[in-house]
């Protein structure tokens, strides 16, 4: 059955660097650790900075490293203006910036609005203060329902589970109002609709922008607008915290009213020289929706959460390419092609078992049924492959150039995502992904992600066997499959290609589409596959020859 139906899009040569960039997220709390503390750090960074020019990137995005009690990973802060100890000094991130610039890396910086940590002067100032208080403005304090105020405020419930209220006590020790946060009690959403605010935010763009970041990646950017009065979730049910694709935005999601500040935001990074980039995290469906977000004066990118949520199935991923590029090219903007993230299970595991984004749990336990590692390490290999081929810019997490699968057996005890305790480990959450990197096999318990073997969660023990060094200069290894593709990928000008399905590889068996003059082509069946005639440029299958057939879940590049 051929599959019918789709956009072209047209090249892009010369454009702007992030319409075609590969951005690397680093997760500092796994990348390297410098001091052996066990959680990695901002010099541990620096250090490492030549190992990702060497993978042949374009820019970083470098998730929380701000101050924070971090009771979500840093993605609680507590001070918008410095670097938590636990990463360094912001004398450490001045070094770590000027490094990258020196090897050509940009740095996006994660910047997490829509709440902040308890701790942050603001919450704390809000708590000490009257209700009606403009300190009690920055956030959503109201009273509560039922008698005595003894109920939440409305029916809202947590991301990570339990309700999205919690109730202060005031300083005369009685029951008082009550805040609500979208995530952890540790983290009340601000109030956008307040301008000291937006006004403050304002001033934390322009601090690190000052500093000589390129950007920001922005956490959370749908959230930030609640709609007024706060009104229940008209369909909690069915959507728990989220959102029902198709059906009215809730009142906490996709607000209007959060349009004119990202333009504000624009504004601001245009005043800046050097071509400073945001991408936000708007989980905004369907993509048509998402693409009001990359309209020319507000994000200049958004994830594709679309492509990320897909199964890896060839009719799933027609429709979620063809939707991109409809959605994006309608507006102007890039389609950004992501795998994995700090949020959702490796690729290489993922792909070993349940093909897609798990409704029922965000990670996998020891309970769980495991996935296959191997069948794993191919597809993930040949989903990489085909999606570095596609023009547009595209994010890598740290540890996918290694075919890194999840930590797929990690106790309950080293669990740390607040996910595991508000649903009292029904979901496992998000630890799994989040492991620190194995760079030499042997060296300390967690090869040489520090020499003392200490990590905050501790490696499975067949990291070793996907350790840098192990994979450095080998032939056919994951990383040099990454090396060869991102190389290619810069001197074919892939990412600020063109792109047309090529209409005898699109069916239940195969997806291939043409850039400029390279033909991608995934094999999605069960037999090997004929190729059409070319040279070809790398492939995921080890050893592919002109002439051979493509095996089954591989991926080749070829010239014509
Ligand atoms: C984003 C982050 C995630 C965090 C959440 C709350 O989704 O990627 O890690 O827990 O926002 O800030």
């Amino acid at each position: 059955m051929q599959l019918t139906g789709a956009p072209t899009h047209a090249a892009n040569y010369g454009s702007q660097w992030w319409r075609s960039a590969i951005i690397y997220q680093v997760y500092p709390r796994s990348f390297a650790d410098s001091n052996g503390d066990g959680m990695g750090d901002l010099p541990g960074i620096t250090a490492r900075m030549d190992s990702l020019a060497a993978l042949g990137i374009d820019a970083i995005w470098l998730s929380p490293f701000m101050s924070s009690p971090q009771k979500d990973a840093g993605y609680d802060v507590s001070d918008y203006r410095d670097v938590d100890p636990l990463f360094g000094t912001l004398a450490d991130f001045d070094d770590m910036v000027a490094r990258a610039h020196e090897l050509g890396i940009r740095v996006l910086v994660d910047l997490v609005p829509n709440h902040t940590s308890d701790q942050h002067a603001w919450f704390q100032a809000a708590l000490a203060a009257p209700e009606g208080s403009p300190e009690r403005a920055f956030y959503h304090f109201m009273d509560g329902r039922g008698e005595g105020g003894s109920l939440p405020p409305n029916n809202w419930v947590s991301m990570f589970g339990g309700p999205a209220w919690t109730r202060v006590t005031n300083p005369d020790d009685t029951p008082g109002q009550w805040y609500c946060h979208l995530f952890d009690s540790s983290q009340p959403d601000l109030n956008w609709e307040n301008p000291a605010v937006q006004l403050a935010f304002e001033e934390i763009l322009r601090f690190w922008l000052d500093r000589g970041v390129d950007g920001f990646r922005v956490d959370q950017p749908h959230a930030m607008g609640k709609a007024a009065g706060l009104p229940d979730h008209p369909d909690v049910e069915r959507a728990g915290a989220g959102f029902i694709e198709g059906e009215p935005s809730p009142p906490m999601w996709f607000q209007e009213s959060v349009h004119p500040i990202f333009r504000r935001w624009r504004e601001i990074l245009d005043s800046y020289d050097g071509e400073r980039a945001m991408c936000g995290e708007a989980y905004v469906l369907p993509l048509s929706f998402m693409a009001l977000w990359v309209r020319p004066d507000e994000f200049h990118q958004t994830f594709n959460f679309r492509y990320l949520d897909s199964e890896w199935k060839p009719e799933i991923l027609f429709r979620s390419i063809n939707e991109s590029f409809e959605a994006f090219d309608s507006v102007g903007a890039p389609s950004t092609w992501v795998l994995s993230n700090h949020d959702i299970i490796r690729h290489a595991s993922r792909m070993g078992g349940v093909t897609g984004r798990p409704t029922a749990s965000d990670g996998i336990g020891p309970n769980d049924p495991q996935p296959d590692r191997e069948l794993g390490l191919r597809r993930a290999r040949g989903a990489t492959l085909f999606t570095l081929g596609l023009p547009g810019s595209t994010y890598l997490y740290q540890g996918e150039e290694l075919g890194l699968p999840e930590h797929t057996t990690l106790e309950g005890k080293y669990r740390q995502d607040p996910t595991f305790a508000r649903t009292g480990g029904a979901r496992v959450g998000r630890d799994g992904c989040r492991v620190p990197l194995p760079w030499e096999a042997g060296v300390g318990a967690a090869n040489g992600f520090n020499e003392t073997g200490l990590a905050w969660l501790p490696q499975p023990e067949l990291y070793a066997e996907y350790s840098r060094d192990q994979q450095e200069g080998v032939a056919g290894s994951t990383l040099e499959l990454y090396k060869q593709a991102l190389a290619l990928r810069k001197s074919l000008r892939i990412g600020e290609g063109s792109f047309a399905w090529l209409p005898q590889f699109t069916n239940e068996r195969a997806l291939g589409y043409r850039n400029g003059d390279v033909l991608v082509i995934h094999n999605f069946g069960t037999d090997a596959l004929p190729l059409p005639q070319g040279k070809i440029l790398v492939a995921s299958q080890n050893g592919l020859a002109e002439g051979q057939l493509l095996d089954p879940d591989q991926t080749v590049w070829i010239a014509i």
